[in-house]
C-alpha cells in the first residue's frame, strides 16, 4: 500500500513503526537463537533478560525509584480495578475515588465490593466533559484514586491532587507522554494497548511500603508480593507484549525520551484544538483547561449544522477521511461524533493531515 495510513485508534492504537517491525522479525528469530519468541520458555536467559530490560527501561524513562517494584501482569487494567483495593485495603477501610468516565466508574463498581468506597467528586451529569477538582477528601481513606485521562471523553488531570495519604492512578490512556513524579503516587497501573505495547499486558508500579497493611486474604494469583517474588514469572508473563513494550520504551529512549514526547504530545494536541477552535463545522468536547493531549474527541457544531443534517454528514466525513487514509476517527457512542487519539506513535504528519482534512470537509459542506 502506497497511502500513508494514520490510525487514530483509541486502543489498542498505533505503535512505533520500528517497534513493530522489531517485534515481526522477533517471531521468526529472537535474539539470534534460531527460535521464535512466540515458542520459547519464559524461563530461559534471552527472555529472563528481555524481560529484566525491558523493567530497567521503563525505570530510567519514568525515573522510578527503587524503593517501588514494576511488575507485568495479565488481566488488563480492568483486573486492576480489584486488584487495588484487594492489596491496599482491608474490607472496614474507606478508599476515596473521583468519578471522571467510564473506566473510573468501573474502578469505583469493583471497589464498592471490596471497601468504603467515597466518590469525592464526578463530573457524570455532563457526560464527564470536565474535570471535578474541587472536593474534600475523607478523613480516614487509604488512598485517592484517579484516572489520569479520560480516554474516551477527552479529557486529563493537569495537575493531580495531593492525597492525604498516597494516589492510585489508572494511567493507561497517558502513561509515558508526560513526565510524572512517581513519588507522588503510592500505586500507578496501566493497561499497555496504547501508549506501550499491543493488547496482553498491564504494567503496575507499586510503593513497596503500602503492601502487607490488610487483614483480607487474597487469592495467591491477586496478590502484588506472589508477583514481585517471582519477577513477573510466577505464572507464565505475556512475553510478546513485553517485548512489543520493550522495542516501544527503546524507540521512546532514542527519541529523546518523556520529555521530548511531551513536548511533542503538546505541539501535536495544540494543532488539533486550534484547528477545532477556528472551525465553524467542528469543535471539541472537553472543557478547555482539562483537555487531553491523547484523546481528542470532537462533534459537529450545532449552530451551524442542522440536528438531521447530523447522521448523514458523519458518515460523509467519516468515509472522507478514510480516503485519505486517516482511519479509526469514529467517536465512541456516549460522546458521538469523532475522536482522535494521538498516542505518543503518532506522527505530526498525521496531524497535520487531520487539520487539512477538517478544513478541506469544512469547504465542502458549508
Ligand atoms: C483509562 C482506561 N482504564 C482502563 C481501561 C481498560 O483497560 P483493559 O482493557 O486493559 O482492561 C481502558 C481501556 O481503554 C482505559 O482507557
Amino acid at each position: 500500500m502506497n497511502q500513508n495510513i494514520y490510525n487514530f485508534s483509541a486502543g489498542p492504537s498505533v505503535l512505533p513503526k520500528e517497534a513493530t517491525k522489531q517485534a515481526a522479525e522477533a517471531i521468526l528469530n529472537f535474539a539470534n537463537t534460531g527460535v521464535g519468541i512466540l515458542e520459547m520458555s519464559h524461563r530461559t536467559p534471552p527472555i529472563e533478560n528481555m524481560v529484566a530490560q525491558t523493567d530497567s527501561l521503563l525505570r530510567e524513562l519514568l525515573q522510578i525509584p527503587d524503593s517501588y517494584e514494576i511488575l507485568f501482569l495479565g488481566g488488563g487494567a480492568s483486573l486492576q480495578f480489584s486488584m487495588v483495593p484487594l492489596n491496599l485495603c482491608s474490607s472496614d477501610d474507606t478508599v476515596d475515588y473521583t468519578d471522571t468516565g467510564v473506566w473510573a466508574a468501573k474502578a469505583i463498581k469493583e471497589a464498592k465490593q471490596l471497601a468504603h468506597v467515597n466518590v469525592v467528586s464526578s463530573s457524570k451529569e455532563s457526560i464527564y466533559s470536565y474535570i471535578p477538582k474541587d472536593f474534600n477528601q475523607s478523613a480516614k481513606a487509604t488512598y485517592l484514586h484517579v484516572t489520569s485521562n479520560n480516554t474516551i471523553y477527552g479529557t486529563q488531570w493537569k495537575t493531580f491532587p495531593k492525597a492525604n495519604t498516597y494516589l492510585v492512578s489508572d494511567m493507561s490512556s497517558d502513561i509515558l507522554s508526560r513526565k510524572i513524579n512517581v513519588s507522588d503516587f503510592g500505586l500507578i497501573y496501566a493497561g499497555a494497548q496504547k501508549n506501550m505495547s499491543c493488547a496482553g499486558v498491564t504494567v503496575v508500579i507499586v510503593r513497596k511500603d503500602i503492601l502487607g497493611k490488610t487483614n483480607r486474604i487474597v487469592p495467591t494469583m491477586l496478590q502484588y508480593q506472589t508477583h514481585i517474588e517471582a519477577k513477573s514469572m510466577f505464572n507464565t508473563p505475556p512475553v510478546f507484549p513485553i517485548y512489543v513494550m520493550n522495542r516501544t520504551l527503546n524507540w521512546l529512549q532514542e527519541n529523546g525520551g518523556v520529555e521530548n514526547i511531551e513536548k511533542i504530545n503538546i505541539e501535536k494536541s495544540n494543532l488539533l484544538y486550534e484547528a477545532l477552535d477556528q472551525s465553524k463545522l467542528f469543535m471539541g468536547t472537553a472543557a478547555k483547561e482539562d483537555r487531553s493531549t491523547m484523546n481528542v474527541p470532537f462533534v459537529f457544531n450545532k449552530e451551524n449544522v442542522s440536528e438531521n443534517q447530523i447522521q448523514s454528514l458523519e458518515k460523509d466525513f467519516l468515509n472522507f477521511t478514510t480516503e485519505q487514509g486517516l482511519v479509526q476517527l469514529k467517536g465512541h457512542r456516549s460522546v458521538g461524533g469523532f475522536r482522535a487519539s494521538i498516542y505518543n506513535a503518532m506522527p505530526i504528519d498525521g496531524i497535520k493531515a487531520l487539520v487539512q482534512a477538517l478544513e478541506d470537509f469544512e469547504k465542502k459542506v458549508i
